[in-house]
């Protein structure tokens, strides 16, 4: 796909570019209404030390404004998100006022004002008066395209739009909009920054609506239309097959009719089939289901709402791809991540197959002349990554796992993706070697997906399949002749510390840590994780003892010390710059993991088994401790990895593991003594 080079110029993971410029230490945000507040307490929680200033033309939002960040930092500390001193900074250094001329020394100013095209040139207009000629400028428009907005700017290559999506100080998504005019550095400046400050940044092309309103607002839209099939009830029944919360629902919480009239209008440059149901205008409130509710949807009416649905969620989907306005991975991740749905469109469309996409797209398009539909065949829509980023720095395939919404936690697909992008090169003699590294500055892997647990709890065999079938990827990184460096950014949890000890050598960042919390879910490490540290670094047995017994973690000094760690670096970016080195260093001289037994030294039973206040289940730990043993003291690694899957695949049946993973998934604490 060519155009994806032109979204994505220089490299997919934004912390792999070197920034021309610092986080910002002082910063704007203009417009003190719905979002704006949201984006300044999402700025001041990742950069306490910023300055930042509300401007708005009235004092009543001002002090709302005040309020709101007031009451996020209170509930944040409440709920333990946040100590004290740092909710002091957060609150510190804010400025709420009606006067522009304290915006003279930003380093950056968001417009976040109503969705009004002369109302936002206004602002820009003040905006350019008073700012130093190199403060980036960004509105947080949801549909209006770039240049309409900033057409008037003296100096437009430093202005764009960095779009939010609601609650913005926690959503991650953020769409960074490439325009004629705009300098490529600052788009490569804002991907970097929000990557940095914990968002999920990504690039759309500047058309209408850019990528993720074409799709809400259409979904929205739609919805409308369909009051005649359904009530707003059934129609929100339906749609959470696919999204946690129904259009009817998410309109009421956000207010949101109104926009859709807006930005609907807009698109109707595109065609009369954009036009706004009319009954927005009329209608303030939805009346959607009840908590605990279940609207009764005959089959019909949930067939026909669903393919209307599905229809316009396909329609939008493939004109993005079509006409360039956003990658395929961006889509599929965004539509995830910034407006709930349970799955990207791409997936959606690859479970329901190629026939049923098909008919779906086909009846919608009869039944809703003029929108869009697939140019090119099925598989010209399927055929991306979607966990993975790859990036070339240097002759080293950097390979970036990332799936933000859950902390690069990997699954079956994650695996096979890392292994397909390390096998495309494997005989490429311009890649010397691999990087695997994690999406963003808080976390390398947090383990497995838990969520694909439960439907393997209680069966034997099915648990020792999956352990086999998510060691391929390992398996191959004991044999390949490449060196593969982990590049640690932030936590390594599980599964994704058994991946990172399995690679050739580990490089980190200052906060990393290392963590097998298995046991604390009631399970234990399955591929890997009972065996390779022995046999890699045997003296530190006892270590690893605490580690996998007690879920002990392990600080990145700690980590150097045994020699897991070779390096400790400062930032994301000389981590990476230290692991393309390593992958140099190591060019023929890739150690392999021995065979033979291990020495383990011994392991003490304890009484009364804890994760610092977590009592442990006593039996849970038993299988570890037998698991543990039986895999030091098998003739070959081979063997040892077999015994490990096998001790998964029993543990996996205790009601140790039911409870833990439970917990997990419903987000409490474990109760093992039940
Ligand atoms: N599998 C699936 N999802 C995971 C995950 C995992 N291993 N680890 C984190 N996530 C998800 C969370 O469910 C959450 O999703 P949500 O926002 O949809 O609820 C998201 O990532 C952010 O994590 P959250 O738990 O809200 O962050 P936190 O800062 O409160 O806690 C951790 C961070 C790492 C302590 C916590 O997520 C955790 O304990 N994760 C599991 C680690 C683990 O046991 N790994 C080994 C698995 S075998």
């Amino acid at each position: 796909m060519k155009y994806k080079s032109q979204l994505y110029p220089r490299m997919y993971n934004p912390l792999l570019i070197k920034p021309e410029r610092p986080l910002p230490r002082e910063a704007a945000i203009i417009g003190s209404g719905t979002i704006g507040p949201d984006i300044g307490y999402y700025l001041k929680s990742a950069i306490p030390e910023l300055r930042l200033i509300f401007v708005d033309v009235a004092e009543e939002p001002l002090e709302n404004a005040e309020k709101r960040l007031t009451g996020y930092v209170d509930k944040a500390i409440k709920k333990r998100k946040m100590d004290e001193n740092k909710g002091k900074m957060v609150l510190k250094n804010i400025s709420y006022t009606t006067d522009y001329s304290g915006i003279s020394n930003c380093d950056i100013v968001i417009e976040a004002a109503t969705e009004n095209l002369e109302l936002k040139r206004s602002i820009f207009r003040q905006i350019e008066d008073i700012v130093r000629p190199d403060t980036i400028i960004t509105s947080n428009t949801s549909s209006i395209p770039a240049d309409r907005i900033f057409s008037e700017l003296e100096k437009p290559g430093r202005a764009t739009v960095t779009h939010f999506f609601a609650p913005a100080w926690h959503n991650q998504a953020v769409e960074v909009i490439t325009w004629e005019k705009v300098e490529r550095s600052v788009v490569d400046y804002l991907l970097w920054m929000f990557c940095k400050t914990g968002k999920a940044p990504i690039v759309s092309d500047n058309a209408i609506c850019f990528i993720l309103d074409r799709i809400f607002d259409n979904w929205c839209n739609e919805a409308a239309y369909l009051l005649n099939e359904a009530n707003a009830g059934q129609i929100d029944k339906v749609a959470q097959e696919f999204v946690f919360a129904g259009p009817f629902f998410v309109l009421n919480l956000a207010n949101g009719n109104p926009i859709i009239v807006e930005t609907n209008t807009l698109q109707m440059e595109e065609g009369e089939h954009y036009r706004p149901a009319s009954i927005f205008n009329s209608v303030d409130r939805w009346k959607t289901i009840k908590m605990g509710v279940r609207p009764d949807v005959p089959e019909d009416i949930k067939n026909t709402v669903r393919d209307r649905l599905l229809g316009i969620l396909f329609s939008q989907s493939f004109d993005i791809i079509n006409q360039g306005i956003g990658t395929p991975e961006d889509l599929n991740l965004g539509c995830q991540v910034a407006l709930g749905l349970k799955k990207g469109p791409l997936d959606i469309m690859r479970d329901l197959g190629e026939a049923e996409t098909g008919r779906i797209i086909k009846k919608f398009q009869a039944d809703r002349p003029g929108f869009p539909g697939a140019e090119k065949p099925f598989s010209y829509y399927q055929t991306f990554r979607r966990h993975v980023l790859a990036d070339v720095k240097d002759g080293v395939k950097i390979i970036t796992i990332r799936r933000p919404q859950a902390l690069n936690a990997l699954n079956d697909e994650v695996n096979d993706e890392i292994l397909a992008a390390m096998e495309e090169d494997i005989d490429n003699p311009e890649i010397t070697g691999f990087v695997i590294t994690g999406y963003g500055e808080r976390a390398f892997c947090a383990g497995a997906d838990i969520g694909n647990f439960p439907k393997m709890l209680g069966d034997d065999e099915a648990s020792v399949q999956y352990a086999r079938d998510c060691s391929r990827l390992l398996l191959y990184l004991d044999t390949v002749e490449k060196p593969v460096v982990a590049a640690i950014n932030g936590m390594a949890l599980g599964g994704g510390l058994e991946l990172a000890i399995r690679c050739h050598s580990m490089v980190a960042t200052r906060n990393s840590y290392f963590q097998f919390p298995e046991i604390t879910l009631g399970i234990l490490p399955a591929i890997g994780g009972c065996v390779v540290p022995y046999r890699k670094w045997p003296k530190a047995a006892d270590t690893f003892h605490e580690m996998l017994r007690f879920g002990k973690s392990l600080n990145v000094r700690e980590a150097k010390e045994i020699g897991m760690v070779k390096e400790i670096c400062e930032d994301y970016f000389s981590m990476i710059a230290q692991a393309v080195e390593e992958v140099n260093r190591l060019q023929g001289k890739v150690e392999r993991i021995p065979d033979g037994k291990a020495g383990i030294g011994e392991i003490l039973p304890v009484e009364n088994p804890a994760a610092g206040k977590l009592s442990l289940s006593q039996e849970a730990v038993s299988i570890l401790d037998k698991t543990i043993k039986e895999c030091a003291g098998a003739d070959t690694f081979r063997e040892a990895l077999d015994i490990g899957y096998n001790g998964f695949g029993e543990i996996a049946c205790t009601n140790a593991a039911k409870e833990g993973i439970s917990a997990f998934l419903e987000r409490r604490k474990p109760n093992f003594d039940v």
